[in-house]
């Protein structure tokens, strides 16, 4: 301790300049440190307890998940109160995309075969129809839960939940870029994008739907969704454009996924709303956006505002807000001051377990910051804005806005701040940590016991992204180029109707291993459709309908089912008000086609009532007006 002492008076000069409050800033220096070494120490016994305990929850050879298929990723091994004995979508592409991240840095062969395991157990899990639906029209891949052995779940469920193909997408897309990388474009293009194909399909047609949100109680939109679901598309369309192919529908609809995702940030008071459109009950202040801002954490994005980025003024504005709403709420975070640390949960008005702080909660706080912490190194500059100011404030109470660059003593004491902060967020979990590194689901509220699900996978696996973080181990992954930052100039509901179709290819061929010669993949970004043979043409329907009903297009064109009233293609109601009964969707369609088509009103029943003749009709756009890319079109008529 003395040696400590001596050490830090000699070090803080430049905080005194910076501070003028020279006791304080050798206090915090100091204190600074100690936490420094007890996270650094926690870090090193826990990384191979997180690591173990991880890969035991994946099938088929995880020590506690005897009895799931290969690949499957089981929550946790809990079978009873709260029983997460199932695969779901989302935690397990969220693990997977950890794992893919870790593989990527450090080639083991056994964590490829546990990688290409996944990707074949997804290709699976596609074509099993479940009370959400099926693969024909992509509405059956949001089903949030499948039993281990990869059946469908047929009990209540909050469903559908939407982030589940986004994030399966993000996951297998990051092992293909991996596979290209390293010279195996052909097993990329053979078996894994046919998967990711149906899970941006879906994307691009049902990411204007109200579903389920993460935590599975909120039916609205979910900032989380619509956050994975724009990363999703253009990461994708990159993906798609490496292979040789295109992605039309995910450049078509991007722009108006971020142009959405806009709209969630709630500006009088400095946070994001996790839940709208169906999710107002709440406050909105929830780990839905703090989770939002590390899954698109893209180091070459800078402190971009408008896709979250961890060091944008608005998503430190928001970790504020959230953090906050924790400080009164659990008894264990009682006489912590403001600028500290504390333990933090989902949502303040959680009643689930009677609502408590969660392990991956506490680390996706520290993870914002180690992230934020990264791009301020990485650029020498630290803007302090009026938005994010609060934020700074807790931290360095002399801040005031401005922009900080190495030059300035006030970067590095913003860097010491930060970190601290940060590693509070570590050492809050480690507290409360169960016996020999366990880490559940949820630590009680007032007693810090662990509680609710045991070993949940998702627990290790945000450790163990927040330790990589902190230890400056960032994904490569460039998605968030800047054309995918464009914003339309205005929002519109833009729904791509999909194809799906079941991977048939699902081997791995062997010998996959790493190609030290080979050229780092090219990350082409691009911003207009290659495919100048098809136009976006828009149908927008009036149809009034009652509950139950839905309507569909059908027409002359393969596009339109060819007036197969069974292939006809579905309109999206997202757009539907009592005044204005508007049914819509964009059908991708062959340039310079003449086109007949008509809507059908489709009862509760399945029965199809056809509008009355003649046929409506349009020529689509030639192909010369239409090789300026992503080309669109509108028709548009009431039922009749
Ligand atoms: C790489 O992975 C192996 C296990 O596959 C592990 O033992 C080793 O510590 C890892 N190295 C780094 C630098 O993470
Ligand atoms: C659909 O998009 C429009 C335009 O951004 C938005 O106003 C609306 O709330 C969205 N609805 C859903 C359910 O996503």
């Amino acid at each position: 301790m003395h040696a400590l002492s001596s050490l830090f008076v000699l070090g803080t000069c430049a905080v005194q300049t910076a501070l003028g409050r020279p006791e304080a800033a050798i206090r915090a220096k100091r204190e600074g440190a100690i936490l420094k070494r007890s996270v650094d120490s926690f870090i090193e016994t826990q990384t191979p307890i997180a690591w173990s305990k991880l890969l035991c929850n994946i099938g088929p050879d995880g020590c506690a998940a005897s009895g799931a298929a290969p690949g499957a990723v089981i929550a946790s091994p809990s079978k009873s109160e709260p029983d997460y004995w199932y695969t779901w979508t989302r935690d397990a592409s969220l693990v997977l995309t950890g794992l893919v991240d870790s593989f990527a840095h450090n080639y083991s062969e056994s964590l490829q075969t546990t990688i290409q395991n996944f990707v074949v157990s997804q290709a699976k899990l596609q074509g099993v129809s479940n009370p959400s639906g099926g693969l024909s029209d992509g509405t059956g891949l949001a089903e949030p839960k499948f039993m281990v052995d990869l059946s469908q779940f047929t009990g209540d469920w909050g469903r559908p939940q939407r982030d589940g193909p986004p994030l399966r997408a993000i996951a297998l897309i990051r092992y293909a870029k991996w596979l290209i990388a390293n010279g195996y474009k052909d097993t990329a293009n053979d078996v894994a994008w046919p998967v990711i194909k149906n899970d941006l399909a879906y994307t691009a047609q049902y990411w204007n739907e109200t579903g389920f949100d993460l935590w599975e109680e909120v039916p609205g939109s979910s900032f989380f969704t619509i956050g994975a679901s724009h990363r999703a598309l253009v990461e994708g369309a990159a993906l798609a454009a490496q292979l040789g192919t295109e992605c039309g529908a995910c450049l078509t609809t991007a722009p108006h996924v971020l142009c959405f995702q806009q709209s969630f940030w709630k500006s009088s008071e400095g946070y994001v709303v996790s839940n709208i459109n169906g999710g107002e009950s709440r406050s909105g202040k929830d780990a839905n956006s703090v989770l939002t801002s590390i899954h698109n954490f893209d180091p070459a994005a800078g402190c971009d505002s408008n896709t979250f980025q961890p060091c944008s003024e608005k998503a430190l504005s928001n970790h504020k807000v959230y953090v906050d709403s924790f400080r009164s709420e659990y008894g264990i975070n009682s006489g912590i001051p403001q600028g500290k640390a504390v333990a933090v949960g989902r949502y303040s008005e959680d009643v689930y377990f009677e609502g408590n702080p969660w392990y991956l909660a506490n680390f996706a706080a520290a993870e914002q910051l180690y992230d934020a912490i990264y791009v301020w190194k990485q650029d020498g500059s630290i803007t302090v804005t009026e938005v994010s100011l609060p934020f700074f404030k807790d931290l360095v109470p002399s801040i005031t806005a401005g922009s900080y660059d190495t030059s300035s003593p006030t970067h590095q004491t913003i860097l010491d701040a930060v970190s601290a902060y940060a590693d509070g967020f570590i050492e809050v979990a480690a507290q409360y940590a169960g016996e020999g590194g366990s880490l559940a689901e949820q630590y009680d509220r007032n007693s810090g016991s662990p509680l609710s699900a045991a070993d949940l996978t998702w627990s290790y696996a945000a450790f163990l992204s927040a330790a990589d973080r902190r230890a400056g181990i960032v994904p490569v992954t460039g998605w968030s180029a800047e054309d995918a930052n464009t914003l339309p100039e205005t929002c519109e509901r833009v729904q791509v109707a999909g194809t799906y179709a079941q991977a048939t290819e699902t081997a791995f061929p062997p010998g996959q291993t790493p190609n030290p010669s080979a050229a780092p993949a090219p990350a082409p970004f691009p911003s207009a459709c290659a495919d100048a043979a098809r136009v976006y043409v828009t149908f927008d329907g009036r149809v009034e309908t009652q509950w139950g009903q839905s309507v569909k297009v059908v027409g002359n064109v393969p596009e339109l089912g060819g007036w197969d009233a069974e292939k006809a293609v579905p309109l999206s109601a997202s757009g539907y008000t009592g005044e204005n009964p508007l049914w819509s969707i964009t059908v991708p369609i062959a340039a310079g086609t003449a086109v007949e088509y008509k809507f059908v009103r489709v009862g509760a029943d399945g029965a199809a009532e056809w509008e009355s003749d003649p046929n409506r009709g349009f020529t689509v756009e030639a192909e010369e007006q239409a090789a300026s890319g992503c080309s669109a079109q509108k028709v548009e008529g009431s039922w009749r």
